[in-house]
């Protein structure tokens, strides 16, 4: 990788300061001045402030005063987590564990108790993004496909640790009642590299591919190409960019490919609902990474439920901050021996949705090719997977209540917004 759009080296670390204290920002930057790698790019000066310059900036690392005059440092820590993928570090004259816990709670990675030095500071900026991949600072321009503004252009993904748990199935149909219910602009990303079958969910005949974007290369990714690959959905309003038509093509998807595709869509549709493969392979790794919400996919089965557990531990490890996760149980059927409320207590998160099972509606809208968001409208199914798409463009709103909702303890994440 080159310089960066902005000039910047690729390995730069971009820092937002957020203190009401104009001196302390100051004082911050000043400690940071010499230091090549890390670039203040932004100070907000309270906690409205810091949620809009977040999403604008898309910052690496974000420094954050835990008392705010407008808001609690962590409350907005919490809200700009769901919003997008950064490093979080708190500051505080604080030093007591329960402050340093709540920080942690909400997914930040470093707590500094004031005054601190500047080697201090700096050893735990750099620890913070350790493991998690610098993202591309924000592009402009490029063409708009209708509504591509108010700060929406989110990245959601669609993932479950086990295969066949109702990842396409949800994607699809939750992709089209994100559009419904919107009226934004949505493309459907088929990352399932090697055995994707949107296509064939939303039967769409297509021989243009994700794979022409990845031999495009990034900075050949234009408006002419997005047209010519991603397939206008006959029966809804969204698009569609299938997976490749080998599976062979999946090897060729690095890191950097991945994601590159994924921020260059970004940049030309409001949400990028993205069906991930369940295995654990570089390109899902990256798609996770790259996402502002990981809408995680579980069934009352017992080894489905292992895997999320896992999956949890592992995201924790690689640094995906489960701060953007919401937890689906799909397939809810009271016969299966295990109750939602059981899963919830197990996995130690609140069910974001909960979709019911109906074999016999979701086989045949499969086997006609029509999602049946589309042709069942008022079947409990696709009520449950509207109101799903409805707290998904609740939680990604820019401008959605400040003020999340406390009801659940600390230990049960933060997933009932
Ligand atoms: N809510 C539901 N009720 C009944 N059946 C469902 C439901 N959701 C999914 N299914 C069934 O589960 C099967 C697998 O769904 P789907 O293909 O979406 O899973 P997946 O997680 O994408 O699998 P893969 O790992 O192969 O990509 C489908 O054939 C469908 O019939
Ligand atoms: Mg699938």
């Amino acid at each position: 990788m080159g310089q960066q759009p902005d000039g910047r080296a690729p390995d730069t670390i971009r820092l937002l300061i957020v203190d009401d204290m104009a001196e302390t920002a100051q004082n911050v930057q000043k400690l940071l001045h010499f230091e090549r790698d890390i670039r203040v790019v932004g100070i907000a000066s309270s906690g409205r402030d810091a949620i809009q310059k977040a999403d604008q900036l898309r910052p690496d690392v974000i420094l954050m005063d835990i008392n705010l005059r407008d808001m609690d440092g962590v409350e907005v820590a919490e809200i700009i987590g769901r919003q997008i993928s950064t490093c979080i570090v708190m500051m505080s004259v604080q030093s007591e564990p329960e402050y340093f816990s709540q920080a942690m709670s909400v997914g930040a990675r470093g707590y500094l108790v004031k005054p601190f030095t500047s080697e201090k500071l700096v050893r735990t900026i750099r620890r913070a993004v350790e493991n998690f991949p610098l993202a591309p600072p924000p592009t402009t321009g490029g063409y708009d496909r209708g509504g591509g503004t108010n700060g929406l252009r989110k990245i959601i993904a669609v993932y479950s640790p086990k295969g066949g748990a109702g990842t396409s199935v949800l994607a699809a149909n939750m992709a089209i009642a994100l559009q419904q219910t919107t009226q934004k602009s949505v493309v459907l990303v088929d990352a399932n590299l090697q055995n994707g079958d949107a296509h064939v969910l939303l039967n769409v005949n297509t021989s243009a591919s994700i794979d022409d974007l990845r031999e495009a290369g990034v900075g050949a990714i234009d408006q002419d190409v997005i047209d010519g690959t991603v397939i206008k959905h006959g029966e809804s309003e969204i698009g569609l960019l299938r997976a490749p038509l080998t599976p062979e093509s999946a090897e060729l998807f690095t890191s950097d490919a991945t994601k590159a595709i994924l921020v260059e869509l970004r940049d030309h549709f409001d949400y990028v609902v993205v069906d991930t493969g369940s295995s654990f392979s570089e390109a899902t790794l990256s798609v996770l990474e790259v996402a502002d919400l990981i809408v995680t996919v579980t069934t009352l089965e017992v080894t489905t439920i292992h895997r999320v557990s896992q999956f949890f531990q592992l995201a924790e490890r690689v640094g995906i901050s489960l701060s953007k996760v919401r937890l689906v149980c799909n397939r809810v059927e009271q016969y299966y021996g295990i109750r939602p409320n059981q899963v919830e207590s197990q996995l130690r998160r609140r069910f974001f949705a909960q979709i019911p099972e109906d074999e016999k509606l979701v086989v045949a809208s499969i086997n006609r090719g029509v999602p049946f968001i589309v042709s069942q409208k008022a079947a409990p199914i696709s009520r449950a997977v509207h109101t799903l798409a409805g707290r998904i463009a609740e939680v990604l709103a820019p401008q959605s209540d400040p003020t999340p909702s406390r009801r659940w303890p600390a230990f049960l994440g933060n997933n009932n917004s």
